[in-house]
């Protein structure tokens, strides 16, 4: 059955703007700057990687291996990545995101789900294949997740009475056992539409060829991580993960090769009304001390 968009006891924003942190954006490789933050430093990730050279995007560069070996390494214990990916398609499935899974468990991650992100209006293919109307997203875990706040949906019949019928010698008695529950806990396929006022409605999010749904990163952020926690995205592209986590009162650091897309997550985040910095020179303590101030 289609995930019901409702979901329901959200998290609300963030609105005391005295509680908010600024984000910080810097410009570089993810493999170079994540060497300079603490092990242990983040308890969320949520980012999707550029995959088998689908797009021209400015200054890539894909060191697969070393990337996963530095996430695992500034993922706090019990710490969750969320990887979002697809494959190409043309001639046959890459399956470059299956070997990537792979990768990740040999290092040390659990896979602790393999979800569905699901395009509602993905543009018809012509092809000798079904639509493909799909990615993968990857929660990888260090140990098991510390935080789990599961979304939920109304179910189909909820408030309803549960009843049993007992044929009695004058007739049937009906007795009410109680209600049927409200709400449930959501499948992992989750549905989004993509496009303008689907992914996001800030058009200049759209500047960056590849940006995924505001409201993935937000229900992955909801998800898995608690107000105050640090949340990084190492290929950060447009800011979609950092303005979800600053407007859920997280802490943010989102890194990206490119100046250009730097540059166009800071206006983006800036004109959400979220404070932001970026950041050239980062040294551990920068980042994390270990009573959390920073
Ligand atoms: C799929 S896009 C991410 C889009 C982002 N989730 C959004 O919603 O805007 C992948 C990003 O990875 C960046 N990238 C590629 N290689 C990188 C590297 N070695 N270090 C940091 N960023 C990199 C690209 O510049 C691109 O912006």
């Amino acid at each position: 059955m289609e995930q019901m968009e409702l979901t329901l006891a959200r998290e609300q924003p963030v609105k005391d703007k005295t509680k908010e942190r600024a984000g910080k954006l810097m410009a570089g490789d993810c493999v170079e700057r994540m060497r300079k933050l603490a092990d242990a430093s983040a308890q969320l990730v949520v980012t999707s990687p550029p995959y088998d050279e689908l797009r021209d995007y400015n200054g890539y560069s894909f060191p697969f291996e070393d990337i996963a070996q530095e996430l695992y390494r500034v993922t706090a214990d019990g710490g969750v990545v969320v990887w979002v990916v697809g494959d190409r398609i043309r001639g046959g499935r890459s399956l470059t995101s299956f070997r990537q899974a792979l990768t990740f468990q040999q290092i040390g991650f659990s896979a602790h789900d393999i979800m569905i992100y699901q395009k509602k209006n993905t543009p018809f293919m012509r092809s000798n294949a079904y639509t493909n109307a799909y990615e993968f997203m990857f929660v990888l875990s260090k140990g098991k997740p510390a935080t789990f706040n599961p979304l939920k949906v109304p179910t189909a019949r909820h408030g309803m009475e549960l009843l049993t019928h007992n044929k009695l010698p004058d007739g049937i008695n009906k007795k009410k056992l109680g209600e049927l529950k409200k709400e449930k806990t959501r499948t992992n396929i989750w549905s989004y539409a993509v496009g303008l006022g689907g992914t996001t409605r800030d058009k200049i999010a759209f500047q960056h060829p590849a940006v995924f749904p505001e409201k993935l990163a937000e229900d992955h952020i909801l998800s898995w991580s608690k107000p105050g926690d640090l949340v990084l995205d190492p290929m950060c592209g447009s800011g979609t993960t950092g303005k979800m986590a600053l407007l859920h009162g997280r802490e943010f650091i989102g890194i990206d090769i490119s100046r250009e897309y730097i540059e166009i997550a800071r206006q983006r985040l800036e004109s959400a009304g979220l404070a932001v910095k970026i950041v050239d020179r980062l040294s551990p303590k920068a980042v994390q001390q270990p009573d959390g101030t920073t």
